[in-house]
């Protein structure tokens, strides 16, 4: 070859190459890809070595086959997004062989042709997320043996022909959220051996048929969550063993059947919250990788012992605002890497002894919006390492000194909103108090009763404060309390700590009047109500006697003894 001939061919190849490239109006142009955003209409010259051709916000309302004659050899890949397109033709892609990835995402799209994808056997990724397809038509995919990735999502789709995804039998991911199906069958995905992700949330499914994940064997995630899903067969996930993660959460489950979960060693994932399971208890919950659990917004009443036992990795327990009102000692046993649980808004009154015992990582416990009265001693045995314990908006009228020596191992305790009761039984906690400021935000622990003192800040409460009400009412209190409440041990709280020591002996100092000792030292610090009560009582139970003592007198005399007897009782 002579050099005039090359320098002929270099001038050609140049003035090819400027003719190809010129890059539409209102596109930007990189290589052999296309960006076209905010076109009216479909752009006239397109390069014929384009891979690539990308729409968005575009005025085009139709797509046809003519739109695509001089690049649909080289295209690869074909995006519309945005776009008010109503209608793609039939043909459109049959001369686009090579295209590797195609998407048509928030148009005005209501149905496609049949056979809109049946040359594209190498397509990997369709994505027709968010149109408005109404009918799932079974032969678009016929021939898509290549695709891995498939996303209908955000459409109008109500059902799907039992053999639409038979033929993609190297699927992995298949996302289907937010259409409005009801019923699957059990064969819908029948073959889909390499799916990895399925997504059917946001539907409304009511059931996932027994056998339908059956050949899902190399499943990592399946989203199942806000549907309408009453109840799940105990054998569904038993072929899934490679699920990392699955969400059921907003759905309708009452109950989940024993063995459910047994199977599905790596699971990392679970989502329950937002239903309505009633129980849970052990033999659901196999060995697995599990983290976290949430179980918040159901309506468990009870939390039963070992439930959890399998979950040997749990680090976070979410099971607050249920209808939980009893936990069994080792409900929660097991749980060695337990950081926090979340126990919060249910009806809590009491709880066991050792329930946290066998958690020695826990740091958290959240109690708040409950009904607990009272703590049992030893309730925070063996947790070493605690963070804040939250207790905010219970019962509690006061916490004797073993509760407060426990809490005293807490970095936080949240404690406001309790109907704390300012008499003697709370001074062990305003030393608790006034010892620890940093624990406890001092400002906000304040006394709900009684009236006088109502709104005070506990831990500024002066001795004068236990001193001023109560010793006049006295008498007649004392000896009421001693019989209601004859398990009540009296002189523990008044010799375990020095304040309520003294202040113990300055109140007997002040008031002399009950002739009891040691048990009224306790009792002095009432208020009126009880001895309105008490007078009420006193007097209903005179009336009845009288009443029935009349019935009864004309009875025989062995009815006149038994009522004697009962009545004595009930007074003293
Ligand atoms: C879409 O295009 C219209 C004009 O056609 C323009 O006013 C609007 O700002 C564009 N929106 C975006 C997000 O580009
Ligand atoms: C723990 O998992 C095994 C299966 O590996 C199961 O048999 C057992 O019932 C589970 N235990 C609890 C307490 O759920
Ligand atoms: C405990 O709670 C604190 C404060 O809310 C938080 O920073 C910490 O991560 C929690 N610890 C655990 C183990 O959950
Ligand atoms: C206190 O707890 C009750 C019961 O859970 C709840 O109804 C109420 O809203 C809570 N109060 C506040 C102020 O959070
Ligand atoms: C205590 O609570 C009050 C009222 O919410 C708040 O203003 C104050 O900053 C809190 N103090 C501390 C130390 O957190």
């Amino acid at each position: 070859m002579d050099l005039p001939l090359k320098l002929e061919v270099l001038l050609l190849l140049c003035s090819f190459h400027t003719v190809v490239w010129a890059c539409p109006d209102g596109c930007l142009c990189h290589e052999t890809k296309i960006l076209c955003n905010g076109l009216s209409g479909f752009p006239t010259i397109v390069s014929s070595a384009t891979t690539t051709i990308y729409f968005s916000n575009c005025s085009i309302y139709s797509l046809k086959p003519e739109d695509l004659t001089d690049f649909s050899h080289t295209l690869r890949v074909f995006v519309m997004k945005d776009t008010v397109l109503r209608e793609v033709r039939t043909g459109t892609f049959d001369s686009a062989p090579n295209m590797d990835a195609l998407g048509f995402t928030t148009t005005e799209l209501q149905d496609l042709p049949e056979k809109l994808f049946q040359n594209l056997q190498n397509l990997n990724s369709l994505n027709l997320k968010n149109n408005k397809l109404l009918v799932l038509r079974p032969n678009w995919f016929s021939t898509l043996a290549e695709l891995k990735y498939l996303d209908l999502s955000k459409n109008l789709f109500t059902s799907v022909p039992v053999e639409t995804f038979h033929p993609l039998t190297v699927l992995q991911n298949l996302l289907f959220s937010g259409n409005n199906i009801i019923h699957l069958h059990r064969e819908t995905f029948k073959g889909l051996s390499e799916l990895k992700i399925l997504r059917l949330n946001s539907n409304s499914l009511q059931e996932l048929p027994l056998g339908s994940l059956d050949d899902l064997g190399e499943l990592e995630e399946l989203s199942l969550q806000d549907n309408l899903i009453t109840h799940l067969h105990q054998d569904l996930f038993s072929k899934t063993l490679k699920l990392q993660k699955l969400f059921l959460s907003n759905n309708r489950l009452r109950s989940l059947p024993q063995g459910i979960f047994l199977n599905l060693p790596i699971l990392s994932k679970i989502s329950l919250y937002e239903n309505q399971l009633e129980s849970l208890g052990p033999g659901v919950f196999g060995p697995m990788a599990l983290q976290e659990l949430w179980l918040y917004d159901n309506k468990l009443s009870r939390v039963e012992d070992d439930t959890f036992r399998n979950l040997t990795q749990l680090r976070l327990l979410v099971l607050s605002r249920n209808q939980i009102s009893s936990i069994s000692t080792r409900a929660f046993g097991g749980l060695e890497q337990l950081g926090e649980v979340s126990l919060h808004t249910n009806l809590i009154t009491t709880l066991q002894a050792g329930t946290f015992q066998d958690l020695p990582s826990l740091v958290n416990i959240s109690l708040e919006h409950n009904f607990i009265s009272s703590l049992p001693l030893g309730f925070l045995q063996g947790v070493s390492n605690l963070g804040q314990i939250d207790l905010q908006n219970n019962s509690l009228p006061n916490l004797p000194q073993e509760i407060l020596d426990a809490l005293s191992s807490a970095k936080e305790v949240l404690l406001q909103q309790n109907p704390w009761r300012c008499d003697r039984d709370i001074l062990p906690l305003r030393s608790w108090l006034k010892q620890h400021p940093s624990k406890a935000n001092q400002t906000l622990v304040v006394c709900e009763t009684p009236f006088d003192l109502n709104g005070e800040v506990i831990a500024l409460l002066e001795d004068e404060n236990f001193l001023s009400f109560g010793s006049t009412e006295a008498p007649v209190w004392t000896s009421t309390e001693k019989r209601k409440k004859p398990q009540t041990p009296p002189a523990r709280r008044s010799t375990s700590s020095p304040v309520a020591k003294t202040t113990a002996a300055s109140e007997s100092g002040g008031e002399e009047v009950t002739s009891g000792g040691q048990g009224e030292k306790d009792t002095v610090s009432k208020d009126n109500s009880i001895i309105l009560i008490l007078i009420a009582v006193v007097a209903t139970v005179i009336i009845i006697t009288v009443i029935v003592s009349c019935v009864c007198w004309r009875k025989n005399k062995r009815g006149r003894g038994n009522i004697g007897r009962r009545n004595k009782n009930t007074v003293l």
